[in-house]
């Protein structure tokens, strides 16, 4: 069979295919993005062949709720339903769209959207890429046992045992401890173990067996975390010992 026969024939069947089963398919940007708490994020729908008349967007809040919502342009201007739009709330979204281009911001993204999924798909279609929002947030504060309300009595070379934990994190946090000794600070980094537990949030714990010797009496502990997105670390208060 003559080749350029068979191209022309199969570019046809595929022109036509194009012309009647509305096969435009859509990109989405960005894609499972990483936003900190508090800032805003913009999905780009964009079809990539041509044009549509709408699009529906689908927000997946977890498992068993999803909301869809059509999104169109009907005279020019870009619109969504006034009545059954989750998008018509000015204080979470914002939308703007023509035939090509659609795209909603989320504003002011909190912890609990974390993992809500958005999928764009165009007239015709009923799904389309997806992306999931990763919300990130900073450890606000450490705590350390026993409380640093009361000096700890402490056997020389048998020791005593901290524990320090982070609130909420995501990411992951890290816990790092200290001893001031005659007003200097040095890191402490012997006998520490630490241990993070996740689930949709992580909280670290880091245990620290510290043993002292005499003349290291009054001297003070404390530790500080942090993750990627805490911009100094939280400090404990920090514990005086008495060694006996
Ligand atoms: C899913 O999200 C809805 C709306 O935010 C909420 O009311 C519901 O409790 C959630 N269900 C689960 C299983 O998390
Ligand atoms: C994220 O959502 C998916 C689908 O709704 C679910 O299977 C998964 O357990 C969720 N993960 C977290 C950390 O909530
Ligand atoms: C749609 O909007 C995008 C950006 O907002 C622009 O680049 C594009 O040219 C517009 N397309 C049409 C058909 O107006
Ligand atoms: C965060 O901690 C959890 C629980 O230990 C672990 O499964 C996960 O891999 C950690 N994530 C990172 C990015 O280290
Ligand atoms: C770590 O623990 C061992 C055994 O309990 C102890 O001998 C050592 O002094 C400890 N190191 C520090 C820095 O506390």
């Amino acid at each position: 069979m003559d080749t350029y026969k068979l191209c022309y024939g199969l570019l046809f069947i595929c022109e036509v295919a194009v012309l009647y089963c509305n096969c435009q398919t859509t990109t989405l940007t960005p894609i499972d993005p990483e936003v900190i708490e508090g800032d805003d994020v913009t999905f780009v729908c964009t079809v990539v062949s041509g044009t549509v008349d709408f699009v529906n967007w689908q927000v997946a809040v977890n498992a068993s709720t999803s909301y869809v919502t059509p999104m169109a342009v009907p005279n020019g201007a870009c619109a969504v339903s006034q009545t059954t739009s989750i998008l018509t709330n000015k204080a979470k979204y914002s939308y703007e769209c023509n035939s090509t281009v659609y795209q909603v911001t989320v504003k002011n993204v909190q912890r609990s959207q974390h993992n809500v999924t958005w999928s764009c798909f165009p007239q015709g279609q009923a799904s389309g890429p997806t992306s999931t929002i990763n919300v990130q947030f900073p450890v606000s504060s450490v705590s350390i046992t026993p409380a640093s309300t009361d000096v700890v009595d402490v056997e020389e070379n048998t020791g005593v045992v901290f524990t320090c934990q982070t609130s909420e994190a995501r990411p992951n946090a890290s816990v790092t401890w200290y001893k001031v000794e005659s007003g200097v600070t040095a890191p402490i980094s012997q006998n520490i173990t630490t241990s993070t537990t996740y689930e949709d949030f992580s909280v670290t714990t880091s245990i620290l067996r510290f043993v002292p010797s005499t003349p290291q009496n009054g001297l003070q502990i404390f530790c500080k975390a942090k993750n990627s997105v805490n911009i100094s670390p939280e400090e404990s208060s920090r514990q005086t010992l008495n060694v006996l």
